[in-house]
This record gives structure tokens, C-alpha cells and sequence, in this order.
């Protein structure tokens, strides 16, 4: 370790990044919890169009948010994706603070399948293409909770290699890190305008207000 420049707790996850993943936990075990079931059936669409709600605004925080957020940050080309998948086996590191290149691959398709989980989900209520719909709606439900074990079996791996608990980070906000590499403003006022969106937005569809999307 370099002793002249010691690594200190750095701010890296803004607050509306944090608020995002674990709303969207929420949703989504929400959503595939009460996917069986007449009774509840309007609080499955409302955990499910509240996370798809959560990524469009993720879509728009990933060019407008702050440093680590901004999907130019994390998503990178074919060259830098393989080299970093080389490097997990040769046991050279991913340098920067942000999302890893082929983690960050998992994260944008679970964000993709969440929206077209969305999708199949409404058309399925639309009663557009009959069954064939429910059953896509089903099939990519099942595809996304592939993606998600393995999303959260790299989080725990990538911990243990990089020596540093992720799953915190995504709690606390902060890595191990030098001073100027941390980000300014936490955005709380963000974060928290998300929370009391998605718990609206919750609200709206689970009685029945937005008709045009339940029924
Ligand atoms: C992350 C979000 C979601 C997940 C993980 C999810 C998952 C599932 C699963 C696994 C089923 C099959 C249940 C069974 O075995 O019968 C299902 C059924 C269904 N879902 Fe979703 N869903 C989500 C969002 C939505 C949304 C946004 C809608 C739109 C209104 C929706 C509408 C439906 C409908 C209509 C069915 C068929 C229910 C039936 O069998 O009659 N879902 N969902
Ligand atoms: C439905 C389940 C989940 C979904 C859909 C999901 C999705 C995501 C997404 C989209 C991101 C990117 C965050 C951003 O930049 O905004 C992310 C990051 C992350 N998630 Fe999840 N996640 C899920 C469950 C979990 C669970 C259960 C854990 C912990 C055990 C976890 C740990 C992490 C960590 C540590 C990161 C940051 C990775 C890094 O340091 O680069 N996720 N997740």
C-alpha cells in the first residue's frame, strides 16, 4: 500500500443511485412474490410498474447524475470489457472507484429486462397475443432472476478479490479511496424526491387510479 497517500472512506454512490438499487430490490421481489394469485394481482403490477419506473429514471440520472452514476463512467467498449475479464484471472485489478466493465454489462441487462418484463406484463393485461404474451412475460421474468443470482453472486465474489465489502458500499455510499477521488454532493434532495415518486407512483396503480395500465 502506498503510505503516503493512505486510503480513506470516499463518497462514490450518490444517494439516488443507492434509493434506486434497493427500491428496485424491493420491487422486483415484490413483483415475484405476488405474481401468483387473483387477490394479488394489483400489487404486482404496482411493484412491477414501479420498477420499471425506477429505471427510466436511472436511464436519466446515468447522463445527468454525478461522477460514478453517468453511464459514460462504466460502459465501455468490447477492448476494455475483455481486458478487464482477462485481468479478474490474472489478478490485475479493476483500477477505478466506479462499476467494473463486465458487472456493469449484468447490471444494464437487468435495467433492459426489467423494462421488457414491464412490457409483456401490460400487453399481457391488454390481452394482446393471448397466452403467448403471459408466457414471454413469465420467461423473461425467469431470465432477469438468472441475471439477478448472478449479479449478487459477482457482487459477494468481487468482494472477497477486491478485499473490500461492495454490498456496504452500495448501503453507505463510500469505497476505500483517495480524497479527490470522491464525489461532491451526496443529492439527497434527489434521492428523496425518488423515494416519495415511487411510493406515488406505488400508490396510483395498487388502487386502481391509473386504469389505462391495469386494466
Ligand atoms: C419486475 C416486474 C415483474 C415481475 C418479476 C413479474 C413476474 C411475473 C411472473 C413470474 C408471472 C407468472 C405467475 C404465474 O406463475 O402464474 C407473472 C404474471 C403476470 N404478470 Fe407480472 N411481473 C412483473 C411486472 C408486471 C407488470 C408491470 C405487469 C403489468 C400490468 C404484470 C402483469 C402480469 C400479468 C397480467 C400476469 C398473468 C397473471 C395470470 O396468470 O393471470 N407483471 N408476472
Ligand atoms: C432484484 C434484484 C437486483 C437488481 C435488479 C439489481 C440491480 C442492480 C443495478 C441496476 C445496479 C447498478 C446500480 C447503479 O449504478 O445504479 C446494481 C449494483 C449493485 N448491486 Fe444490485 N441488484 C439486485 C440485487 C442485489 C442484491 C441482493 C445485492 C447484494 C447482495 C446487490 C448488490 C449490488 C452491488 C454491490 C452493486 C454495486 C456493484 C459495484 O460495486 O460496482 N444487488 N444492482
Amino acid at each position: 500500500m502506498n503510505t503516503s497517500n493512505p486510503k480513506k472512506p470516499v463518497l462514490v454512490w450518490d444517494f439516488p443511485v443507492r434509493v434506486f438499487h434497493w427500491l428496485l430490490v424491493i420491487s422486483f421481489a415484490g413483483a415475484w412474490f405476488t405474481s401468483e394469485g387473483e387477490s394479488q394481482q394489483m400489487v404486482h403490477y404496482a411493484f412491477g410498474y414501479s420498477a420499471c419506473a425506477l429505471v427510466l429514471f436511472r436511464v436519466i440520472w446515468g447522463m445527468v447524475g454525478t461522477r460514478y452514476a453517468r453511464f459514460t463512467e462504466f460502459i465501455k467498449g468490447p477492448t476494455e470489457t475483455l481486458h478487464h475479464l482477462k485481468s479478474l484471472f490474472t489478478g490485475n485489478q479493476h483500477l477505478g472507484l466506479g462499476h467494473n466493465p463486465v458487472g456493469a454489462l449484468v447490471m444494464i441487462s437487468l435495467m433492459i429486462l426489467i423494462l421488457l418484463i414491464g412490457l409483456t406484463g401490460y400487453w399481457s393485461v391488454k390481452e394482446y397475443l393471448g397466452e403467448y404474451m403471459t408466457g414471454a412475460h413469465e420467461a423473461i421474468s425467469s431470465l432477469a432472476l438468472g441475471f439477478v443470482a448472478i449479479h449478487v453472486a459477482a457482487a459477494i465474489i468481487m468482494s472477497f478479490l477486491q478485499k473490500e465489502n461492495l454490498v456496504k458500499s452500495m448501503i453507505t455510499g463510500t469505497k476505500q479511496g483517495a480524497p479527490e477521488q470522491a464525489i461532491r454532493y451526496p443529492m439527497y434532495l434527489v434521492g428523496l424526491s425518488l423515494v416519495i415518486a415511487w411510493a406515488y407512483s406505488f400508490y396510483l396503480v395498487v388502487n386502481g387510479s391509473l386504469q389505462g395500465l391495469t386494466q
